[in-house]
């Protein structure tokens, strides 16, 4: 009805355009909605979508994740729309290369598949300062994502600038496009209290603005419990089968489905099995979902600057269904997509709005879908954390429901799916060297210093009586900040001292009249104290401090205000009970590196800067170096292993692929090789990387890289060793599957590479996971004979999993299965 009258509003408005109008009205999608389906063009439907930040990845990227994620069984991509990225600078704007948001949806488009546009503008996302642009903090008067006149006008502009172009471009579904859904604010719900009244006026404003913009698709408003009238609110979240929308006409959506998670420089790395997201998608589609969303379905990386903070690793992987350098995640992609089909051939009766739950003995809840036509769909849940059910629905079968399971049964009497029992393909990855100069992998470096201390004395640009917060000393134009000041010492026994400095964060350096204090940083949160002993001399000392961030906070009430660099202090000389406070001292400030103001970082080689080739320094703080490679051969994704390295930035011809961070290390405990995916998801459940970086590679998009020379610059920070970086190629080193009789067995090597070893293959009850499969009890003589027949060279193979094709197994008691490891090279 929605559609209709503005279909009919438009009719009256543009009688005179009555041809132009027709053939809109004719290539035109419709989207509405009630409690149990998006009804998109009069069809009733349910939704599996993922997210994509389209500056997550370079565009040449776009067009293979997108086909992934078709492939992949999903109907929409969702993305955010990332204002820094658009509006870098006041009235600039930028909408090429990864900023191509028009482009990424035309892909979107071009696939089949539908968009989810949450415009925000404010999008978290462990993205830096949550997608505002820096500026936007030094606007006079202005208080962000509250009823704030300067924070509205400017909202309103940027995002009415988005919605013209997404129109323009015939972007909408009514206007033939892909966009089906439309956000606006993001979560806001989670911390809308603690802005009190201008809050509530605030929320309601972004809907009547929201609905003033007459996008024709829905609005939602994720995390919005109470949405304002026509908003829909939405669920984030591990699970979100329990969640209900406030209006109770509007569909049930969950908006974030946490696939993994963002991982921040010094933690181990999450990982979420597949076996769990299948069951939280499972079970929202039981309790009556509608559309389900993975966050992330491929994550990709945060080039440059743009991780949010503090502390986001450069890799935003976040376990998702397609890994970070666009190579599909199995068995997670594979579970899931199977999800989708399965989901797919009941959807003509989720959509029906008829379902019942019976709850059976042994904890577990049949629901049935029907239709008027007796057609059925039912799913089978064992939310027990240790026991099997075992189901007996009389005429319709018995089944067998693993411990946190979910059954999907395609009338009622036949299992097409189980979430916890995976027959997609388990690969394994790693890591390949490759040879950069042949002759050795060692790439021959060339170096230049970033001055230090002494030099900098008249290059500052300015002065203030008191320690600025960086956001407005720097307004984000880099990471380095210098704060510098001097103190004149008259009394001897005012030389021998404690300097001491409270910082907000993330990363300090001292130095003394020249003398290195060392460096220091804090942990998870961003402020600490930074004190060192100190030996002054009589007379004038000067004194510098490098405050460094590392990603602007993006989240929380008021997250935008967080202090960040010296930010006030304080600053003192500390002699025993006495102290000198120079908190309020003559400041001076250097905004950004020598070397970035110089460029040093781009191929074009600044001719005043002289690259010094022999002596190359090893743990160095503040050095930059530069190396020429060649693209390593053939198509697999490229990475840049920094061992050796400490901190930094590294870019590939004058291109940033993100800050790295290898010296520090995760914790060493809380890692298990088995993950046990039953019960309630939390972070801190399946955890890798213990006791090693949290990030050793970085992904050198192949895009980036060109024939012939290329060039890496590394700005390292804290003093490494780069004798040892090396790029390397990920490859799938092992495939493996396990599939029970009845089922087809497939396995996929990169394109590229073929099976040349069949490592176990064994039809019968064999044991194990990949890597570590061993036959047991009963197991058919021609099992490996067979699959080498089929898969041997091969990149792709299928083996159907049958005694005519394998040979008797001999198992008498069970269901047997076949299992395989196959080689890649
Ligand atoms: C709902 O299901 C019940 C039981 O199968 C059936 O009697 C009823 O007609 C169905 N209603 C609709 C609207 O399909
Ligand atoms: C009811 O569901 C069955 C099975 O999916 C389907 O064949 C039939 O067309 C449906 N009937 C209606 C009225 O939608
Ligand atoms: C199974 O889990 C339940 C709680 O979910 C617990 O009470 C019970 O002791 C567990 N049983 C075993 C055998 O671990
Ligand atoms: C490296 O050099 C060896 C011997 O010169 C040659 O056989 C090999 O193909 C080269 N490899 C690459 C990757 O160029
Ligand atoms: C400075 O103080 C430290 C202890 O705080 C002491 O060990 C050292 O000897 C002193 N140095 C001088 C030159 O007084
Ligand atoms: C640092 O300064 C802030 C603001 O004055 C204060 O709240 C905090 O307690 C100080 N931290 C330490 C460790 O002194
Ligand atoms: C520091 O203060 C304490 C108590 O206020 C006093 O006992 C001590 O003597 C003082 N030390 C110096 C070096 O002034
Ligand atoms: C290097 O110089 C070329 C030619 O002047 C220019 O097109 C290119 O954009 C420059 N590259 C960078 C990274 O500045
Ligand atoms: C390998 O499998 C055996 C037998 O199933 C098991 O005992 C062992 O713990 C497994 N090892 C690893 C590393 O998973």
């Amino acid at each position: 009805m929605y559609q209709l009258k503005r279909v009919l509003h438009l009719f009256i408005l543009k009688l005179n355009l009555f041809l132009c109008l027709c053939s809109s009205w004719a290539s035109g999608t419709t989207v509405s909605y009630d409690k149990n389906a998006l009804i998109i063009d009069g069809q009733r439907r349910i939704i599996n979508s993922g997210s994509i930040h389209y500056p997550r990845s370079l565009p040449e990227m776009w067009p293979d994740l997108i086909k992934k994620a078709k492939d992949g069984g999903l109907d929409a991509v969702e993305s955010y729309v990332f204002w820094d990225v658009h509006e870098p600078r006041k009235g600039q704007y930028d909408f090429t290369g990864r900023a191509n948001i028009i482009k990424f949806f035309k892909l979107v488009q071009q696939a089949g598949l539908y968009g989810i546009l949450r415009i925000g503008p404010y999008v978290s996302a462990e993205w830096n300062y949550g997608g505002f642009p820096m500026w936007l903090h030094n606007v006079p008067g202005i208080q962000l994502r509250t009823n704030n006149e300067v924070y509205k006008k400017e909202m309103q502009t940027f995002t009415t600038k988005i919605v013209n172009m997404f129109k323009e471009a015939k972007l909408f579904a009514p206007q033939g496009g892909p966009i089906i859904l439309t956000q606006i604010e993001n979560g806001y719900g989670n911390i809308m209290d603690q802005y009190g009244a201008m809050g509530k006026e605030y929320i309601q404003w972004c809907a009547e603005f929201a609905e003033s913009l007459k996008v024709g698709v829905p609005w939602i408003m994720c995390q919005q419990h109470d949405a304002p009238k026509n908003m829909i609110d939405t669920c984030n979240g591990y699970y979100c089968d329990t969640f209900n929308p406030s209006d109770p006409n509007a569909p049930k959506m969950f908006t974030e489905n946490f696939v993994g998670g963002p991982t921040k420089w010094g933690d181990r790395v999450p990982h979420r099995p597949a076996e769990d997201v299948a069951f939280a998608v499972a079970s929202f589609f039981q309790a009556g979902g509608v559309l389900q969303n993975y966050y992330m379905y491929h994550g990709g990386t945060n080039f440059g600057r743009t991780s949010g903070g503090p502390y986001i690793t450069t890799s935003y992987d976040y376990d998702a269904p397609i890994n970070e350098y666009g190579m599909v995640n199995q068995p997670k992609w594979g579970h899931l997509r199977n999800l989708h089909a399965a989901l797919k051939r009941g959807e003509n009766l989720l959509t029906s709005g008829n379902s019942t739950n019976k709850q059976l003995d042994n904890g577990v809840t049949l629901t049935t879908y029907t239709n008027s036509s007796g057609g059925r769909f039912c799913f089978l849940s064992n939310p027990s954390t240790n026991a099997t059910a075992n189901v007996d629905l009389q005429q319709d079968g018995k089944y067998n429901l693993p411990p946190w399971s979910v059954s999907i049964l395609i009338g009622c009497n036949l299992e097409i799916y189980n979430t916890a029992r995976v027959n997609a393909q388990t690969s394994i990855t790693g890591y390949n060297p490759t040879s950069i100069n042949n002759a050795s992998s060692v790439l021959s470096w060339s170096w230049t210093p970033e001055p230090k201390t002494a030099q900098r004395g008249k290059a500052f640009e300015f002065n203030a009586p008191k320690l600025l917060d960086q956001k407005e000393a720097a307004v984000d134009a880099s990471d380095y900040l210098w704060y510098s000041t001097s103190v004149d010492i008259k009394d001897a026994s005012w030389t021998n001292l404690t300097l001491h400095v409270n910082t907000s964060g993330d990363v300090l350096h001292g130095y003394v009249n020249g003398q290195p204090l060392g460096f220091q940083w804090g942990n998870s949160g961003g402020g600490f104290v930074f004190e060192r002993p100190v030996s002054l001399k009589l007379g004038k000392n000067t004194i510098y401090l490098l405050s460094v961030t590392v990603g602007f906070p993006n989240y929380g009430a008021f997250f935008e205000l967080t202090p960040v660099g010296l930010a006030g202090g304080p600053v003192q000389l500390v002699n025993g009970n006495a102290t000198i406070d120079l908190s309020s001292n003559s400041w001076s400030y250097k905004v950004a590196l020598n070397g970035e103001l110089a460029q040093l970082y781009s191929p074009n080689t600044s001719s005043k800067v002289v690259w010094q080739t022999n002596e190359v320094p090893i743990l160095s703080p503040l050095t930059w170096y530069k190396a020429r490679f060649q693209a390593p051969a053939g198509t697999d994704p490229v990475v840049l292993d920094l061992q050796g390295m400490k901190k930094g930035q590294a870019w590939v011809n004058g291109i940033s692929i993100g800050r790295y961070w290898m010296s520090v290390e995760a914790k060493a405990d809380g890692c298990s090789e088995n993950c046990n995916y039953r019960g309630n998801y939390s972070p801190e459940k399946c955890l890798t990387n213990c006791g090693e970086p949290t990030q050793s590679w970085y992904h050198v998009p192949r895009s980036l890289i060109k024939k012939g020379v290329n060039t890496l610059v590394l700005f390292e920070e804290f003093g490494g060793d780069p004798t040892k970086v090396n790029f390397e190629t990920v490859v799938v080193t092992s495939a493996c599957a396990k599939v029970p009789q009845g089922g087809t067995l497939e396995l996929s090597c990169l394109s590229g590479h073929t099976m040349s070893e069949i490592r176990f293959a064994s039809y019968g009850n064999p044991q194990g996971s990949c890597r570590n499969f061993s036959s047991r009890t009963c197991e058919s003589a021609t099992s490996k004979s067979v699959v080498q027949e089929a898969c041997l060279g091969k990149q792709w193979c299928s083996v159907p999993v049958s005694d005519a094709n394998l040979g008797s197994s001999g198992c008498t008691f069970t269901v047997p299965w076949l299992a395989v490891e196959a080689v890649c090279q």
